[in-house]
This record gives structure tokens, sequence and C-alpha cells, in this order.
């Protein structure tokens, strides 16, 4: 493989975590080992990020949509969930990764609850690359509470209809402090987006890959941004004019 251009890094990468379920069925094992699996690949593609020099990877991690899983399912999601903040923040502090989570917190169980925000408090002031936890998210879920955020400021005078710009949008999103990623990786197959981060994504590379999300790791990172790096971003303009 080719080195990277160091010139080129992503400063942000978002991923679809995907197959977890196909990868464990395949081995003949129950889908939560394969999620247990899937948190062995976040912590190596974490480190393969900072290594990298990328600023922000945002982790899609649990959808509203999955919800719907069997109980059994979600339940174990969710242990799973705290079991890996508590065993994985000594590292995260010793690593310099700062904890972000977008989502509605709010719906996750209290104990979950608790275990991100101790985690997000006690790396906040970690400066080498910042972790996005999109847990309980959904993109449309983010978009509706943007929109009744603004409705309400407009409503109460502190707005004027006309002050609505895309930047305005933009800071009233979960990912108000965080640049929008250049490049958006799935694994396992599917060509879709599952409601994640539609407003952020809207200029992004995508990468697709068939490998299952415990089998992707350091090289199947460095593959994903040797391909962004590939890629002429012409942001609507011609050719020409970006070599001027
Ligand atoms: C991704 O793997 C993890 C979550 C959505 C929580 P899946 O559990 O979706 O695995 P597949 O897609 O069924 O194989
Ligand atoms: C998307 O994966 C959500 C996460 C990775 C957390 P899903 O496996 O839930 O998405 P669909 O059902 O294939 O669209
Ligand atoms: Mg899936």
């Amino acid at each position: 493989m080719k080195d990277l251009n160091q010139n080129k890094i992503p400063r942000h990468i978002a991923l679809i975590m995907d197959g977890n379920g196909r990868w464990a069925k395949q081995r003949g094992e129950h889908r939560l080992f394969g999620h247990t699996k899937g948190v062995d690949a976040v912590r190596e593609v974490l480190k393969a990020a900072k290594s990298f020099g990328v600023e922000f990877l945002t982790l899609y991690a649990f959808s509203t949509e999955n919800w719907n899983r069997p109980q059994e399912e979600v339940d174990g999601l969710m242990n799973l969930l705290v079991d890996s903040i508590t065993n994985e923040l000594p590292e995260l502090q010793l690593q310099g990764v700062r904890l972000v989570v977008i989502g509605d917190l709010k719906g996750l169980p209290g104990n979950c609850q608790q275990s991100l925000l101790n985690g997000m408090e006690s790396t906040k002031n970690n400066k080498e690359i910042t972790l996005v936890l999109a847990l309980n998210y959904s993109a449309k879920w983010e978009i509706t509470e943007c929109v009744r955020e603004i409705s309400l400021k407009v409503a109460k005078k502190e707005l004027l209809a006309n002050d609505i710009t895309p930047e305005l949008i933009s800071a009233h999103l979960t990912t108000r402090e965080i640049p929008d990623p250049e490049l958006l990786i799935r694994t396992s197959g599917e060509h879709r987006i599952s409601n994640f981060l539609l407003w952020q994504l809207a200029y992004a590379e995508f990468y697709f890959t068939d490998i299952h999300w415990p089998d992707f790791g350091k090289e199947e990172l460095k593959a994903a941004i040797l391909s962004y790096q590939s890629r002429e971003r012409r942001f609507g303009m011609v050719s020409e004019q970006l070599s001027e």
C-alpha cells in the first residue's frame, strides 16, 4: 500500500460501524459476540486514526431505529456500552482522547447516561483526538430538534426569520462544535446512510467496504483514507479552477 499524503489527511472521519451481527453469524456465534468484537475494532481504529493525524472520529454506535431490535440485543448493547466506557476510560486518558456524545442522551438508561457524562467530563481537556459517539442518534431527530429550537427563538423574537442561514442551522445541531466530516466510511457492504448526519455529510466523500466491522482495522482505515486522497473534491467547480 502507498503511504498517506500527510497534507491531505481528513480532519474528521465519520464511520457507520456495520456488520457485527453477520460477522458473528458466519462464525456460528450469537450477535452479541459480534458487538463485543466490535469494541476491539473501535479501540484499534481510534488508535490508528490518531496516529494518522485525524482530529475527529465520529462513530455511529446506536441509532434511534435500533430500539426496534429484539429486547435481548438492545439490553446487551446498553450493558456493553457501560462496560466499555468504564473499562476504556483509563486508556482514553492515556491516549489523550476527548469523548463527546451526540444523540438523545436522555432516552438512554440511567446507568448509561451516568457513565457517558462521567466519560465526557473526565476527558474534556484531552487534546489528541475527539471521539464522537452517536448514541440514540438519528439525523431526522437532530434536524427536528434544531428546527424546534430555532422556531422558539423566532417566536420569542430572539431571532428574525431572515437570520436563518446555513451557518445558523449548523450552530443549532448537536455537532455545532465539530467540523463537517470530509470522509464517511460504512462497513459491511450496505450502501446507505441509515439516518446518520444528513446535514453534515452534504459534501463528504463516501467510502464503502464489504469488510464487517469486527475485521476493520488500521490497514482498512488507511485504504479508506488513500481512496479519499485520490479523489478530486470540486465543490461544484470545474477541475481547471482547482489547480489555479
Ligand atoms: C452494527 O452491526 C452495530 C449496530 C448497529 C449496533 P449490526 O448489528 O447492524 O450487524 P448486522 O448489520 O446485523 O450484520
Ligand atoms: C446503522 O446500522 C446504525 C449503526 C451502525 C449504529 P444498522 O445496521 O442499524 O442499519 P440498517 O438497518 O442496515 O439500515
Ligand atoms: Mg447492520
